[in-house]
């Protein structure tokens, strides 16, 4: 059986790091300088390495191009208070790459693989982690199938890469939202849990036709009756409705987001009582008429704690109050991120710490 105790590392003689304007992250725009590569072939991932960002040579004829056997995760690193790194929930954004991947019939990624990867590849690249409080170390494994065959098959070889981007807050502004009566973005049984590469495809046409209209994202409802909210796509959503943290429950159709969840764990840290269930848009829209909808937000890796300013339902603007240093979604932003560097005890044990000599 492969190990993967030791990775060797090619370094770049040309490091990009003094070119990136720290103070204008735009999210995704920069590539730290290194990247894991690791490949799979008969039955097996073999020996990882860790080389200068960059293109990659391939045919045009690999299966994921083709067929979309594509995998994702996205994850961040934070510089800590005492120098350090922490990888945050390197264990559960591993737990999730593989359910993606055992969905898309692609082979799981191995424990050690992965961790062992990453903490190489963050310490290699430990500068580019930015210090700012709202910024962070981007981290996106991709799994991909890479054996270049036309017939429609399940792919026999695939790569496993990790590349990290420094960057700042995913949305610069209080959301706009609509919520969708009529595309899709997943059916229970599909792909929607999964983090697969034809979710985000599947909905750039009606994010895009949102935008036209004005808002930011789109509310996915339930593709049976469009009565129920499943997320926004680029991350979970969650409300607080009388007095309650509310957030729809998982199913097939929902991404389990890892900020979702450590958000439902500090709710109960924080003492507001949760309910995971169905929540409908006249759950929603009697929430608002009553006063009872206090609040609304995505909860994401990218996005972290996105507040949500206006919900549209049929096609009325419904207006949140805008949320303040005691709203629970600043008090759990916060809260996140004090863990995150250090200033507050990491209880959950969700830090992989990479120590920086
Ligand atoms: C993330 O939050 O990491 C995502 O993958 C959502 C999106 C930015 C692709």
């Amino acid at each position: 059986m492969t190990t993967f105790a030791s990775i060797p590392v090619k370094k770049t003689s040309q490091s990009r790091l003094s070119d990136i304007d720290f103070t204008k992250l735009e999210f995704g725009k920069y590539i730290a300088d290194h990247m894991l590569v690791a490949d799979y072939k008969n039955g097996q991932w073999h020996a990882p390495e860790i080389v200068p960002y960059g293109d990659l040579k391939m045919s045009p004829a690999i299966l994921s191009l083709h067929y979309g056997q594509a995998v994702f995760e996205g994850m961040k690193a934070y510089k800590m208070k005492d120098g350090n790194i922490s990888i945050f929930r390197i264990h559960k954004h591993h737990e999730r790459l593989n359910k993606s991947l055992a969905r898309m019939c692609m082979p799981e990624v191995p424990h050690d693989l992965f961790v062992q990867g990453l903490t190489a590849l963050v310490e290699t690249d430990h500068d580019w982690v930015p210090r700012t409080e709202g910024s962070s170390l981007y981290i996106r494994p991709l799994v991909f199938a890479s054996e270049a065959r036309l017939g429609v098959k399940v792919s026999d070889e695939y790569k496993f890469i990790i590349m990290t981007s420094p960057v700042g807050p995913y949305y610069s502004k209080p959301l706009r939202v609509k919520v969708e009566e009529h595309y899709v973005r997943a059916a229970e049984g599909g792909t929607g849990f999964a983090k697969c590469a034809g979710n985000y495809g599947g909905a750039f046409l009606p994010t895009q036709q949102a935008r036209e209209q004005g808002f930011d994202q789109v509310l996915w409802t339930d593709a049976k009756e469009h009565h129920y909210i499943d997320e926004a796509g680029t991350m979970n959503v969650m409300f607080v409705l009388d007095g309650k943290l509310i957030t729809p429950k998982l199913t097939s159709a929902i991404l389990d987001g890892v900020t979702r969840d450590s958000i439902i764990t500090l709710s109960h840290d924080l003492g507001l009582p949760m309910e995971e269930r169905r929540v409908s848009i006249s759950d929603l829209a009697e929430g608002f008429n009553s006063g009872k909808l206090t609040e609304a937000f995505g909860a994401g890796t990218a996005a972290v704690v996105a507040p949500i300013a206006t919900i549209n339902i049929h096609g009325k603007d419904y207006q949140l109050p805008q949320a303040g240093a005691t709203s629970f979604q600043q008090q759990v932003k916060q809260k996140l991120h004090n863990i995150r560097i250090g200033a507050e005890a990491d209880e959950h044990q969700w830090n992989h710490i990479v120590r920086i000599a």
